[in-house]
C-alpha cells in the first residue's frame, strides 16, 4: 500500500471519561500542527447548552442523538478527534468509527479513572456519586465496544503522559507506513 500522507492523518481517540482523550488529543494536535476537535465541546457549542443541561432537558437519549449527529459531522475532517466516553455505544457510531481509522483506545482501569474524575460535576453519569462503582459498570459494558473499534490500544496507568504520546506517535508512524 502507498504511504499515507501525514497531512491526512486524523486520529480518533476513544475511551472512558477521565482517560485523557482531550489532554492527549491536545498534545497530538500540537505535534501535528493541526486542530483538536473535541466532540463534547462541539456538541455544547452547537446546542448552546452545557452537557448537564442537555442531560437534564433531553435525557441521555437526547444527548446520544446529538452525539451521533456530531460524530457524523466531524469524522472525516482533518484534525485530532477526541470523542466523549459514550460515543461507541450506538452501533451506527461504531460502524462510522471503523470507517475512519486510525481509532485509538485510551484504556484505563476504573480505579485509575475514579481517582481522576471523582467529584466532577460536569459529567452527569457520575453526578450521583459512587464514581468507582459507576465506572466499573461502564467498563464492563463498554470495554468490548472500545475494543471492536480500536486500531490501537494504549494502556493508561503507570505510563506518564509523555510516554503515552510517544507510544501513540510510534503507532501512527507504523500505521502510516503500512
Ligand atoms: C459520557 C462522557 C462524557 C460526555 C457525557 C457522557 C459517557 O465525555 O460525553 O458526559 O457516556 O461516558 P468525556 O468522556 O469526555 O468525559
Amino acid at each position: 500500500m502507498a504511504n499515507r500522507n501525514s497531512d491526512q492523518i486524523s486520529p480518533v481517540l476513544i475511551g472512558l471519561m477521565g482517560s485523557g482523550k482531550s489532554s492527549i488529543g491536545r498534545r497530538l494536535a500540537k505535534h501535528f500542527g493541526t486542530a483538536l476537535i473535541d466532540l463534547d465541546n462541539y456538541i455544547v457549542e452547537k446546542a448552546g447548552k452545557s452537557i448537564p443541561e442537555i442531560f437534564a432537558e433531553q435525557g441521555e437519549e437526547g444527548f446520544r442523538d446529538l452525539e451521533s449527529k456530531a460524530l457524523n459531522e466531524v469524522l472525516g475532517r482533518h484534525g485530532v478527534i477526541a470523542t466523549g466516553g459514550g460515543a461507541i455505544l450506538r452501533e451506527e457510531n461504531r460502524k462510522l468509527l471503523k470507517e475512519h481509522p486510525p481509532v485509538i483506545w485510551l484504556k484505563a482501569s476504573p480505579e485509575f479513572l475514579a481517582r481522576r474524575i471523582d467529584g466532577d460535576n460536569n459529567r452527569p453519569l457520575i453526578a450521583a456519586g459512587e464514581t468507582l462503582k459507576k465506572l466499573q459498570q461502564l467498563a464492563e459494558i463498554r470495554y468490548p465496544l472500545y475494543e471492536q473499534c480500536a486500531d490501537f490500544i494504549l494502556p493508561r496507568g503507570d505510563m506518564k503522559k509523555r510516554e503515552a504520546i510517544e507510544s501513540i506517535l510510534q503507532f501512527l508512524t507504523d500505521w502510516q507506513a503500512k
